[in-house]
């Protein structure tokens, strides 16, 4: 079967290395991609937000199966327009459609749909620039700190937690009135804020049933000791040793299960990955936020703890047959450490030669923002550059492995957080 990857990331980089391994897989694609994609498949260059071309190059390269990377395509509804499409009527869709998207793609529909489903969350209430007098009114009596959230899509940096009640209504009123985050800010989500460690919880569904993949933890901020700005994460691992046996119970029991019967009573039509956010206040779990697509860098601790062929897992769609399926789990830990460009999250340069590449190496190097220049140089292009995952006996040994192997990559201004992972 001929395969498209729909993404640039690490996340599609690695989704790549494990369906390269597939005999399933005929050829891969990945559309746009990026250096290391180009060097285990064949990337097109494509505008993944013109979904007529995706649907031409679909059916023009004959492709049996399409796994959509990132959010953006998936909110604007790709599924559901490549599924209108006659020709394309057999193909299998990796990824939610519109309608079950929003999951992500809207604070406020996410929010709705946990009280609805009794799954534990953050108390909140949502504001637009017809009730900001209310939201001001809520900010004055409600406790310290706020998080304030963008409705929509906002590339992770639609949420600010401000401890100032009077920032808080100044932010409120940048996100209703002057548009902070653009369309995505036209309704703000106010938040009770939630204390504890973060961890990302992974399932895939066909639509019906569910597996779990393994628990990960992203390390988000740019700094070492989680201070700084936000990013889209520095680096992960996997598993995540403060998930006990009972703690594990009770996300499966009051988070998991309770997400997967709302979606399929709200008849919400879901086929793909579900991330779901969690937070542990006290002992027990709470959801920050859903995903409709796998985490980047969690993916690139998570796919190579799967040892079940991805193509197989993906092919339970189209029966809905997961039911029968096992899980295959590598019981090794596995660590990644992101090497960014100097400036990131916030101004950068791109263009930068990357060396050191080929060096022997018993990790794997999953680029993100990286591109092959005319060359025919692997050079940066983004702001999170490349992965370095590690396998290892325990995280300790995973994250020292990755540590190790970042040290041989050399590019202007590389930065990195050198404390992944040291708080477990
Ligand atoms: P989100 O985009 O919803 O994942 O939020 C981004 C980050 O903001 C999360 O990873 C958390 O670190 C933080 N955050 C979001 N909601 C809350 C909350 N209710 N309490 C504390 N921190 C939060
Ligand atoms: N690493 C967080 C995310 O993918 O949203």
């Amino acid at each position: 079967m001929k395969i498209l990857i729909i993404g640039s990331g690490g996340r599609e980089n690695v989704l790549a290395w494990k369906i390269k391994q597939s005999l399933k897989c005929s050829k891969l694609f990945v559309a746009p991609g990026n250096a290391g994609t180009a060097a285990i498949c064949q990337n097109i260059d494509l505008d993944i937000y013109d979904f007529k071309k995706v649907k031409e190059i679909l059916i023009q390269l004959s492709i049996g199966m399409i796994i959509i990377g990132p959010e953006a395509p998936l909110v604007g509804g790709l599924h559901d327009y490549l599924i209108s499409i006659e020709e394309l009527s057999d193909i299998i869709i990796v990824g939610p459609k519109k309608e079950a998207a929003k999951l992500e793609g809207s604070k406020e529909f996410a929010k709705k749909f946990m009280l609805k489903n009794n799954i534990p969350t953050a108390k909140y209430r949502s504001f637009t620039k017809e009730n900001i007098e209310e939201g001001y009114d809520y900010i004055e009596n409600n406790p310290s700190p706020y998080v304030l959230k963008a409705d929509g899509l906002a590339s992770g940096k639609g949420v600010l937690i401000v401890n100032d009640k009077n920032e808080a209504k100044r932010e409120l009123k940048e996100m209703l009135l002057n548009s902070k985050f653009g369309e995505a800010s036209k309704m703000v989500v106010i938040e009770e804020f939630l204390s504890g460690a973060e961890l990302s919880c992974f399932i895939f569904t066909d639509g019906k049933n569910y597996v779990t993949l393994p628990f990960a933890k992203d390390y988000k901020k740019i700094g070492e000791n989680d201070k700084g700005l936000n990013t889209g994460g520095m680096g992960a691992v996997s598993p995540v040793s403060f998930v006990t046996k009972k703690f594990e119970r009770k996300i499966h029991d009051r988070i998991i299960k309770p997400s997967m019967k709302g979606i399929l009573e709200g008849k919400l039509e879901y086929k793909g990955f579900i991330f779901i956010g969690l937070i542990k206040v006290g002992e027990n779990p709470y959801v920050i936020e859903y995903n409709v697509r796998m985490g980047d860098p969690e993916a690139e601790v998570v796919i190579p703890r799967i040892k079940t062929d991805l193509v197989d897992l993906f092919l339970t769609i189209k029966n809905n047959s997961l039911s029968n399926f096992e899980l295959e789990i590598d019981k090794r830990a596995v660590a990644t450490v992101m090497a960014v460009s100097g400036g990131y999250p916030e101004k950068y340069k791109k263009g930068y030669r990357i060396s050191g590449l080929n060096d022997k190496s018993d990790s794997i190097y999953f680029h993100a923002g990286t591109k092959i220049d005319s060359d025919g140089e692997v050079i940066t292009s983004g702001g999170r550059v490349i992965a370095v995952t590690s396998y290892g006996n325990n995280h300790y040994e995973a994250i020292s492995k990755s540590y190790v192997e970042i040290n041989k990559i050399k590019f202007k201004d590389i930065n990195y957080r050198k404390d992944i992972g040291f708080d477990l």
